[in-house]
């Protein structure tokens, strides 16, 4: 008998229990990560089952008990179309007693909090920006120990919602506004870290207790002015004209100095243990011109569609698209949940 896989996803809506979700699959800015992840698992030969949560966990109850699931493969970013609520959806699966692809509700709980986990990493002396938390109704001021020019991000966020090229301040004045302003605007607590200058790198993991570190991409930002700073905007991960005016490419790193490529493993490894970090995950690196690697984000949910940088990397490293989400299957299933 195959194995029977329950493919948990969300969408900005509910849907009936017979929904075919065909508009949203074949939509190339809609459900891709999920239409790839589908093909691949229908590609490995097992019994593959579609359910979508939007803001009721009762589907999810329902389809445990109905389908009796062997393992979940879980793909929820948002519950109620917000990101910090993934973790509660893991943790309703773990309550469940059904395996489930992905990290765990703790691990997310601790990379979610851009500045809960850089606690934990620099208590691992894993080299991460120093930064400061703000919190909605508590005072703001720019404390001795930051040094400007700081970025200025929502503490809570995903995919450079909140960032541009105004969230790097370099004077107390647009530190204070651009905090305002998240709090304000977004509605969102805060967080102030050091700009560190240097390379930006995407390295991914995959793996429970064996780590493989796949092999590194790098966004570069082309005819960008030298004093713009060259951040991962909202605009340069999405706008595609603005991206192809600008020359903004993501790529493979080219060759790395064996001490960077050990010393990215090292960080890498060590910051998805301290972590708790299992199945795959991507972290989002600078590394400054004195080879000096930060972990700038870890991404304990990244996206695992086939033309996005985890997948790129695995396809790189001789794991094809069906052989990873085969791999991070059987990884689920051999877990005690
Ligand atoms: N401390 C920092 N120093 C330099 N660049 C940063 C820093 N923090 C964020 N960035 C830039 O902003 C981008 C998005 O920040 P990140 O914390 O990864 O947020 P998100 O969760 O939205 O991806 C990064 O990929 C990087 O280019
Ligand atoms: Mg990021």
């Amino acid at each position: 008998m195959s194995t029977r896989v329950l493919m948990v996803f969300d969408l900005p809506y509910a849907v009936k229990a017979d929904y075919d979700f065909a508009k949203e699959f074949a939509d190339p800015d809609g459900s891709y990560t999920e239409n790839d992840v589908w093909k691949a698992l229908l590609e490995c030969g097992y019994e593959v089952h579609r359910l979508s949560l939007f803001d009721d966990v009762r589907p999810l109850l329902d389809a445990v008990r109905d389908i009796k699931p062997d393992v979940i493969f879980n793909l929820c970013e948002t519950f109620r179309n917000a990101p910090h609520w993934d973790k509660n959806i893991v943790a309703t699966m773990e309550l469940l007693g059904v395996p489930c692809t992905g990290a765990s509700s703790n691990a997310l709980f601790l990379c979610n909090d851009k500045g809960l986990c850089k606690k934990i990493l620099r208590f691992h002396r894993v080299r991460t920006p120093r930064f400061h938390a703000y919190y909605r109704g508590h005072k703001v001021w720019l404390p001795k120990t930051l040094k400007l020019p700081c970025i200025v991000k929502p503490l809570t966020e995903e995919a450079s919602r909140g960032i541009s090229q105004a969230s790097i301040v370099d004077d107390e004045t647009a530190f204070l506004a651009r905090i305002a302003m998240i709090h304000e605007r977004m509605n969102l607590d805060a967080i102030a870290e050091e700009y560190i200058d240097g390379r930006e790198m995407y390295v991914s993991i995959i793996g429970d207790r064996a780590m493989r570190v796949l092999p590194a991409r790098e966004m570069t930002f082309g005819q960008m002015d030298e004093d713009e700073p060259r951040i991962a905007t909202y605009k340069a991960k999405w706008d595609d004209a603005y991206r192809k005016r600008w020359g903004i490419k993501n790529h493979f790193a080219k060759a790395l100095e064996p001490e960077l490529q050990s010393q990215i493993d090292d960080v890498c490894k060590r910051a998805y243990r301290a972590l708790n970090i299992r199945s795959y995950a991507r972290f989002d690196l600078r590394v400054t011109a004195a080879g000096n690697v930060y972990v700038i984000e870890p991404n304990a949910n990244p996206c695992i569609a086939k033309d996005d940088e985890l997948a790129q990397s695995a396809i790189k490293a001789g794991i094809d698209y069906p052989g990873l989400i085969r791999k991070v299957v059987n990884q689920a299933m051999r877990r005690e949940n």
